[in-house]
C-alpha cells in the first residue's frame, strides 16, 4: 500500500483522533458537520473546553488555521499553545515519538501542521490525546468540513452535486477526494497530466462509491459545476521542489477567471482555501464577484473547528 493511502488509525488505540477524512464514516462527518452549523448559530453552550489546553505545532505558516483554532478554543473556555517547529526540541532532532509522548502527559490534544504526513501519522500512533491534522503535503481535513459546510450554507445539502476543482491535484485536492467519496458528491477534477492526484487515493474514492472524474479539461469540468474549485499552484511543502515557471506556464489554463466562469452553472459559487495567489490561479474579478464564497469558507474554519474539538474532547460531542 503506497504512502498516500496507509491507514492513518482514525481512532487506533482508543483515542480519537482527526487525521484523515477517510479515517472516519460518513456518519460521524456528518455528525460533526452538524454540529458546526450549530456552533454558528450559537447553540454550542457552556464552555466544553473548560480546564483543556491544545498544543498546536506548526511546521509551516498560517493565518486562518492558527486563528480560528485559537479563537474557537478560547470561545470554548480552552488555553491553546502555539509552537513554531524552529523552537521547539523537534527541530534539533528530538523525535516525533518522544514530542508526542512528552506532550501528552501536559496537554488534550495536539494540532499539527506538517510538510510530511509520515510526521502527523507517528505522532498519532504515540499520543494518547488526540491528534488533528492542520495540514500535510497530502491533505486538508480540517478545510474540507468547512468547505463542506460553507456550499451547503449557500447552495443547499452537497449529496448529489456536481463540484469542479481546477489546478493542482494538491493537499486540498486530495482532501476533496476523500471528501466527496464521504459526503456523496460528484467531484470533477482537470489538473495537468503531471499534477493529477494520485491515481490510489482515486481509485479508494471509487471503490467507496464516489463519483471521481478526472480530465486535463478544465471547461469540461466545470461545464454545469455548481460550485467551482481552486488553489494556489505551489503548495507550502512544493516550495523547494517545484520549477516554479513550469508550474505557472502549465497551470496557466486552469485559472478560475471570468471566462471560465461562464461554463459553470448560473448560480455556481466559487471556492478558495486561501491564502490566494491573485492573478495566478483566482484572478480579481472572480474573488471579490458576487460568487464568491472565499471569506465564508474563512469564516466556517472557526465553527467546523469548535465542532471538530467538541467531537474530540468535549462534553456531548458523541454521534447519536
Ligand atoms: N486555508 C488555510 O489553511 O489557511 P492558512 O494556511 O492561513 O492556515
Ligand atoms: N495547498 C496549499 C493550501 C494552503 C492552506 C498549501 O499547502 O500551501
Amino acid at each position: 500500500m503506497s504512502a498516500a493511502l496507509k491507514s492513518s488509525s482514525g481512532s487506533g488505540g482508543g483515542t480519537r483522533h482527526f487525521l484523515e477524512l477517510m479515517d472516519l464514516d460518513p456518519a460521524s462527518l456528518r455528525h460533526m458537520l452538524e454540529l458546526g452549523k450549530r456552533a454558528k448559530r450559537g447553540e454550542i453552550s457552556g464552555k466544553p473546553l473548560d480546564g483543556k489546553t491544545v498544543a498546536m505545532i506548526f511546521e509551516l505558516p498560517s493565518t486562518r488555521t492558527r486563528v480560528s483554532f485559537e479563537v474557537g478554543i478560547r470561545q470554548m473556555g480552552g488555553e491553546s499553545l502555539v509552537l513554531t517547529a524552529k523552537e521547539i526540541q523537534l527541530n534539533r532532532g528530538e523525535s516525533v515519538k518522544d514530542t508526542a509522548r512528552v506532550l501528552s502527559r501536559y496537554v488534550d490534544a495536539i494540532m499539527l501542521r506538517t510538510a510530511d504526513v509520515t510526521n502527523i501519522r507517528e505522532m498519532a500512533q504515540y499520543a494518547t490525546v488526540p491528534v488533528i491534522n492542520g495540514l500535510t503535503n497530502i491533505s486538508h481535513p480540517c478545510q474540507l468540513m468547512a468547505d463542506v459546510m460553507t456550499f451547503e450554507e449557500h447552495r443547499g445539502p452537497i449529496a448529489g452535486q456536481v463540484v469542479a476543482w481546477t489546478g493542482d491535484g494538491n493537499n486540498v485536492a486530495q482532501s476533496f477526494i476523500q471528501a466527496a467519496a464521504r459526503f456523496g458528491f460528484t467531484l470533477r477534477m482537470a489538473t495537468p497530466d503531471l499534477l493529477k492526484p494520485p491515481a490510489e487515493l482515486v481509485a479508494w474514492a471509487r471503490r467507496e462509491g464516489a463519483r471521481i472524474e478526472l480530465t486535463d479539461d478544465p471547461v469540461a469540468a466545470v461545464a454545469g459545476a455548481r460550485a467551482v474549485v481552486t488553489d494556489c499552484w505551489i503548495s507550502m511543502s512544493d516550495e523547494k521542489t517545484a520549477a516554479t515557471q513550469n508550474r505557472h506556464n502549465m497551470l496557466l489554463p486552469y485559472q478560475v477567471n471570468g471566462a471560465l466562469m461562464r461554463h459553470a452553472a448560473p448560480d455556481a459559487i466559487v471556492m478558495h482555501c486561501l491564502p490566494a495567489h491573485r492573478g495566478e490561479e483566482i484572478t480579481d474579478e472572480v474573488m471579490d464577484g458576487a460568487a464568491s464564497a472565499v471569506l465564508d469558507q474563512a469564516e466556517n474554519r472557526l465553527h467546523a473547528q469548535k465542532a471538530l474539538l467538541t467531537w474530540l474532547l468535549g462534553r456531548g460531542g458523541d454521534a447519536e
